[in-house]
């Protein structure tokens, strides 16, 4: 048999079910249109690395190449070196969280840690707890586990906690099922929104009364552009499961992120992570510690934070200038994004040929939740990467795409063509055609 003969196809029928029912990220699939200079990418979240400073670069990486250069260069623990452990317990202090390096264990980025988590803990069929949307990693990591997620929908103070209340009503106290409430408080990706205090007090108590865990994933905390610090859910009991990394406030190229986590459960994420990859890269580690503790950093995190900021307020204005009354969006006091709702007549996933079509991409919204069906009229809308005049302008003419459906929609309406105006979906199709 040549190698032509060895298609794809030939294994096709062999794949697992849990890789059957995967879905593509929407994100990654628009990395590809976002490299066209034309296009200004509202889509993907990645920080802007273009604002780290070379010369702090160069010497925590210097010290992997050459005093370290053993170390770096060898296999390490898995659970990660102690001293990259301890500046992470630094970090976690400056936010309010006593942590020993003894519940710290590294990992590839936060994401690892989203596998790692469900690998321990999830069988098919499992209760898995969620903001909705919620980041859309979380659900393509978890979704290889098969887990029943069933999501909390928010506003603009965080996770709902009456219906979360009445979600767990439904699913009965100490039900086995139930395993764990993965939950982005600040910042929440992709909804923008922080949740308060009283919630994340609340949301504790619901986890001793019910026995779920809480999975508190971090990403965002430190990009702050207005308002007072809240306290981690960590902060407000040791049982929570804290998901950092350096991704947003260093580099997502070092892929260094760590758990801290109650001894027992990182034990059973060890043994896990030992068959995933050994252990995280060694080299990465002892650059990562050298960034945190020989360069200015926080300096570094300023600029972020300033630069995030007016890119922020350049994108929020844009909306309120070009956005039609009919559209709704979040006011994120820090992060990367912006959830935007639409009429519940307009597909964002049909739009998005037209809006590429006008030079800007964003990420649909359905992409976002489990079923894949819900928040098909939502998108999230991305302000990190872009300078404020490609923002003020990628919003004009998102706006500019918007309002043709609309009045595409209000056209059919007027001539009588819509009798039911709740199944008017039909009006955005059509006008994906035209
Ligand atoms: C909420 C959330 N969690 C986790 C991740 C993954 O982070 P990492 O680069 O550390 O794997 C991201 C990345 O965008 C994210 O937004």
């Amino acid at each position: 048999m040549t190698s032509a003969h060895l298609t794809f196809d030939h294994t096709s029928d062999k794949i697992a079910n849990r890789v059957v029912k995967m879905r593509s990220s929407a994100v990654r699939d628009l990395f590809a249109a976002a490299s066209n200079p034309n296009i200004i990418s509202l889509s993907g979240g990645m920080p802007d690395v273009s604002l780290l400073p070379h010369a702090a670069i160069r010497k925590a990486t210097r010290a992997a190449c050459d005093d370290e250069r053993a170390v770096a260069l060898q296999y390490g623990s898995t659970d990660g070196r102690v001293e990259t452990k301890r500046v992470f317990c630094d970090l976690m202090r400056d936010i309010g969280v006593r942590a020993k390096p003894e519940n710290v264990m590294i990992t590839t980025g936060a994401q690892e840690a989203l596998d790692l988590i469900a690998k321990t803990f999830v069988n098919p069929g499992d209760i898995v707890l969620a903001e909705g949307p919620t980041y859309l990693g979380a659900l393509q990591a978890f979704s290889a586990y098969e887990p029943d997620i069933r999501c909390i929908p928010f506003d603009d103070e965080g996770m709902r906690m009456d219906l979360l209340e009445e979600e767990l009503a439904r699913i009965g106290k100490g039900n086995p099922r139930l395993k764990f409430l993965y939950t982005i408080p600040n910042f929440q990706n992709p909804g923008g929104v922080t949740m308060v205090p009283a919630r994340r007090k609340r949301l504790i108590e619901l986890s001793h009364e019910y026995g779920f865990m809480v999975v508190e994933d971090d990403p965002y905390g430190r990009l702050r552009y207005e308002g007072g610090h809240v306290l981690p859910l960590k902060a407000l009991s040791d049982d929570v499961v804290y998901l950092g990394t350096v991704s947003k406030v260093f580099a997502p190229g070092l892929r260094t992120g760590w758990v801290v986590a109650p001894k027992s459960v990182l034990a059973k994420i060890n043994l896990v992570k030992q068959g995933t990859d050994l252990c995280g890269s060694a080299f990465n580690q002892v650059v990562v510690e050298h960034y945190f503790t020989d360069t200015p950093w926080q300096k570094t995190l300023r600029t972020f934070v300033n630069t995030y900021r007016t890119r922020r307020d350049a994108m929020l204005a844009a909306l309120d200038e070009h956005f039609p009354p009919e559209a709704s969006w979040t006011r994120p006091e820090g992060g990367f994004f912006v959830w935007v709702t639409l009429p519940d007549y307009v597909d964002t996933g049909s739009m998005l040929g037209a809006a590429l079509e006008h030079g800007v991409t964003y990420t649909p919204g359905d992409g976002f939740f489990p079923d894949g069906k819900t928040g098909k009229n939502c998108m999230r809308i991305a302000f990190c990467y872009e300078s404020p005049e490609n923002l003020a302008e990628a919003v004009k003419r998102l706006a500019g795409v918007i309002n043709e459906r609309l009045e595409l929609y209000r056209a059919f309406i007027d001539a009588g063509a819509l009798p039911n105006a709740g199944r008017a979906d039909a009006a955005s199709r059509s006008g994906t055609q035209s």
